[in-house]
């Protein structure tokens, strides 16, 4: 009978210890329709051959494939055709559709004897590379050599994505980032089942793609003088200082990069910004402003320029195109004939956001327009605009986007909206049926700080990750087949390397591509965070920067009824410890742990904490002064 209870107890303890191992293991992200987890493991062998058809479609997914297996396994990988055997791994497209795997989706049966991917089309055997990837241990994302056992966890995958359109938006105007950086971000992207990568190619601090026929929008537009700091109140630039620094891409970096997204599955969306953000193409070209003096113009450099108040933006220059003068749909044709010859993708974006209209207002031009064309307000002389910019872009043989202001003057027939402000502009725009991307402040923008501002580089607001996490493409009162997707915006005012660019993509990048790609009944933030975790080990070996801000807590200062000052703390990860201090030690796990509010001491100056997880410290040191604590009271505790 004990020897019977025995044996039980091993099965039971053997059983448990086995289906802990395969939870644990399987950190999928974005998250995979259906995953069965099944027992046993594969072992990748010192020489792979990999079975797949040799057409030119397949060479993308068979070169990632093999260049991803021998790098950090030091295995010989070959690529051999459809009927090689043994293999390790097959690559299979389906001879008839599976109409439920569509263009993107793909079966992955990972078991002991090998691994067979199947898909209808290439794109859907390089997603299922993807996942096979996250199945192995983490140093396959070392640029190292690596001599461990390779394993990946016996599994049968079925997967697909929610939406067509899953992006990053990649503001390469308000800092100039290069064509390999741009790259290495396409790299990253696809690593998490992106397809599209939106480039903000100008705006007032540079204008960052070649048009041959408009040379001085790159010989003068893409430059300004550098400033660090706080970019938004640097000082007016002097005449002393250099004006060198940016850049842009030459119509042969363009087709490079564009290729380089083929290669890898994705898309390019190409953002011109007009008839707001123009400065630099106004500076280049000063004849496109409605308002006298703007040759005395200069790129920005990142000093005080716009207000946005309560009463509506007003520019303190006017960056504004001139709306009336034929010479700025001219100007815009041109820029339309080069930019849709290069870029592949259907969809053109016009931006149209932000536009300042106080210039327009005292133009005599405008004014004209307006009684010729019986223009009533300057929203509606903007969608004039936007609709002979429509009319530019399909002759061109493309779709015209913008960013949702367009619809507030009237929207032209056929454009496709991306809805910034909210969810509403989208909402809006598909009940008059056009096409919708949705891309709102409240969960998606990627250049908000992520944690308390005594942290991260200051910005007007906060996205917290398990916010980002909350991002649903489509709300209850939207026609769900005009949303298109949704995406991610990434600008850079305060993004000053590429380095930074990493740390405010991710990990806010991974809620956005599960919010993209997977179901929505498998979202679910106590299954994301752990496997958020598991990502930046992988991030930590491919030495790529991620933000450990969702380890930082919430400080909520308030006042008692005695008058004392009280802190609370608010953890966004459940399983954490927060230790520390009032007297300017650094605080560790033997100081004071937090339990409920604690009383600021009279006399101190700063508040430092940290947070564990049992004994290992995983937040940063935060050092939070007493004043700002104070500062936050009149705020009704807000940041
Ligand atoms: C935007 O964030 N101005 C589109």
């Amino acid at each position: 009978m004990k020897k019977l209870s025995l044996a039980f107890c091993c099965c039971f303890v053997s059983f448990l210890s086995f289906s802990q191992t395969t939870k644990s293991t399987l950190a999928i992200i974005p998250e995979p329709v259906k995953t069965i987890t099944k027992p046993g493991q594969f072992i990748l062998p010192k020489n792979i051959t990999i079975q797949a058809s040799l057409s030119k479609e397949m060479t993308p997914v068979t070169d990632y494939l093999r260049k991803k297996l021998s790098g950090a396994t030091g295995a010989f990988v070959t690529v051999k055709s459809k009927f090689a055997t043994p293999a390790t791994i097959k690559l299979l497209l389906n001879t008839k559709a599976d109409t439920v795997l569509d263009k993107e989706g793909y079966l992955l049966w990972v078991g002991a004897k090998g691994i067979v991917i199947r898909a209808n089309e290439p794109a859907g055997l390089f997603y299922g590379v993807q996942t096979l990837m996250q199945l192995f241990p983490k140093e396959i994302e070392s640029a190292e050599v690596h001599h461990i056992k390779w394993t990946a966890p016996c599994v049968d995958i079925t997967d697909y994505p929610r939406f067509a359109w899953r992006g990053l938006m990649f503001d390469v105007s308000r800092h100039f980032f290069t064509k390999e950086e741009v790259k290495q971000y396409i790299d990253q992207m696809v690593r998490y089942k992106f397809n599209l990568l939106h480039m903000h190619l100008t705006d007032d601090e540079g204008w960052r793609i070649e048009i041959k026929s408009l040379p001085r929008l790159t010989t003068v537009g893409a430059y300004n003088v550098k400033k660090v700091g706080e970019f938004g109140n640097f000082s007016a630039p002097t005449p002393d200082e250099p004006r060198t620094y940016g850049g842009f891409y030459t119509q042969d970096d363009i087709r490079e990069l564009v290729q380089y997204g083929k290669d890898h599955f994705l898309n390019i969306l190409p953002e011109v910004d007009v008839p707001g953000h123009s400065l630099a193409a106004v500076v280049a070209y000063p004849e496109l402003s409605a308002t006298p003096g703007a040759d005395k113009y200069q790129v920005r450099s990142g000093e005080h320029m716009m207000d946005f108040g309560a009463g509506g933006i007003k520019a303190l220059v006017d960056n504004t195109l001139n709306p009336a003068s034929e010479k700025t749909y001219e100007f815009l044709d041109k820029v339309m004939t080069e930019v849709a010859q290069l870029f592949p993708f259907g969809y053109i974006h016009l931006g149209g956001d932000e536009c300042a209209k106080s210039f327009w207002e005292q133009s005599a031009e405008v004014k004209a327009l307006m009684q010729k064309e019986n223009l009533k307000t300057m929203e509606e002389v903007q969608s004039y605009f936007e609709k002979r910019l429509e009319k530019i872009v399909e002759s061109k043989g493309k779709k015209f986007m913008g960013w949702d202001e367009i619809i507030e003057g009237g929207l032209g027939p056929k454009a496709a909206v991306m809805s910034w402000r909210g969810i509403q502009g989208g909402i809006t725009a598909s009940k008059l049926g056009h096409e919708v991307v949705m891309s709102p402040t409240t969960f998606a923008y990627l250049d908000y700080m992520q944690s308390d501002r005594v942290m991260e580089p200051h910005v007007y607001a906060t996205l917290r990750l398990n916010k980002s996490y909350e991002f649903e493409p489509v709300p209850d009162s939207a026609d769900s087949k005009l949303i298109l997707g949704g995406q991610a915006n990434l600008w850079t005012e305060q993004v000053f390397n590429f380095r930074q660019v990493e740390y405010m993509t991710w990990p806010r990048g991974f809620a956005i591509a599960e919010s993209v790609w997977s179901p929505k009944a498998k979202k679910d933030w106590n299954t994301f965070y752990p496997k958020v975790e598991k990502h930046f080990a992988r991030f930590n070996e491919a030495e790529v920067k991620y933000a450990p801000s969702v380890y930082d807590p919430d400080f909520k200062p308030k006042m008692t009824a005695d008058n004392k000052l009280t802190v609370e703390f608010t953890n966004e990860i459940p399983d954490l410890d927060i230790y520390y201090s009032f007297d300017n030690s650094y605080p560790d796990r033997f100081y004071p742990k937090y339990t409920s509010a604690i009383e600021v001491p009279k006399d101190a100056t700063q508040l430092r904490v940290i947070t564990y997880r049992g004994k290992e410290p995983v937040g940063r040191m935060i050092t939070m002064p007493v004043a700002e604590l104070k500062r936050r009271l009149g705020k009704g505790g807000q940041q």
